[in-house]
């Protein structure tokens, strides 16, 4: 059943690239608490088409989506995602429309510190580390005022220093006092875990029940 506070909902969605491949096939799937909760499941199994069907990039083609915040999406190779030269000419195109040039600016000094990466304003992208490319891609997020963050495997092309401060960044935004976001993050490093709240397994088309870290990594242990 839906409450006030479900984040997001999926009832009996399925999906298929090809005609008669279920990739998604009947799958319940909720978050109702607000938080930081990861998505485990072997290569293929379907996350990255699930996080498609809750950015709305595509649709159900059985089933329903319920989706309450706002979803960005993010990948593993943030250079697909970086358009513009400067950090601060890149997180103008994350921007709402209609802000003044004074709020504008105040939006993405106040999101690049955030992410600590404060003063980078006219940095050129070019320069950054893939980490500190992580981090911008991850104030965009907050510049479009986004409160579901997709992450799908953003560690991935990270060495375990980056990877390290990624996670404690993104659990700090979804502990954070004012509008903490909520974070759902594909993995395949089980060591990632321990940062969640909890985590689940996608296989056969399906996402499995909600464990703590502890729980689900003796389970794939
Ligand atoms: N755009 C697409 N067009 C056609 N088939 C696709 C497309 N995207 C994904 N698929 C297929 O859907 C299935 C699930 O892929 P998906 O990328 O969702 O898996 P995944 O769990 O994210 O895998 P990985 O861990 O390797 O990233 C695969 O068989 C894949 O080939
Ligand atoms: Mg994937």
């Amino acid at each position: 059943m839906l409450t006030d506070v479900d984040v997001l909902n999926l009832k009996n969605v399925s999906f298929s690239w090809t005609p008669g491949k279920r990739v998604l096939d009947q799958c319940n799937f909720s978050i109702s608490h607000p938080g930081f909760w990861m998505l485990v499941g072997s290569n293929g199994s379907g996350k990255s088409t699930l996080f498609r069907l809750i950015s709305g990039v595509i649709k159900p083609q059985e089933g329903s989506l319920f989706c309450s915040y706002k979803p960005a999406l993010m990948f593993q190779n943030p250079d697909h995602q970086l358009l513009l030269p400067s950090c601060g000419s890149d997180l103008m195109l994350s921007a709402p429309q209609g802000l003044s040039a004074s709020d504008l600016r105040k939006n993405i000094d106040y999101a690049l510190s955030q992410v600590g990466l404060a003063g980078m304003f006219t940095r050129p992208i070019h320069t950054l580390s893939g980490g500190q490319k992580q981090r911008l891609a991850l104030a965009g997020a907050l510049v479009s005022n986004s409160n579901l963050f997709l992450l799908d495997e953003p560690t991935a092309l990270l060495d375990p220093n980056s990877q390290k401060a990624i996670l404690e960044l993104v659990q700090d935004l979804t502990r954070r006092r004012n509008n903490p976001i909520t974070a759902l993050w594909i993995t395949h490093r089980l060591e990632e875990l321990r940062y969640s709240d909890g985590g689940a397994v996608m296989k056969s088309g399906q996402v499995g029940k909600w464990n703590s870290w502890q729980e689900l990594t003796n389970k794939l242990n």
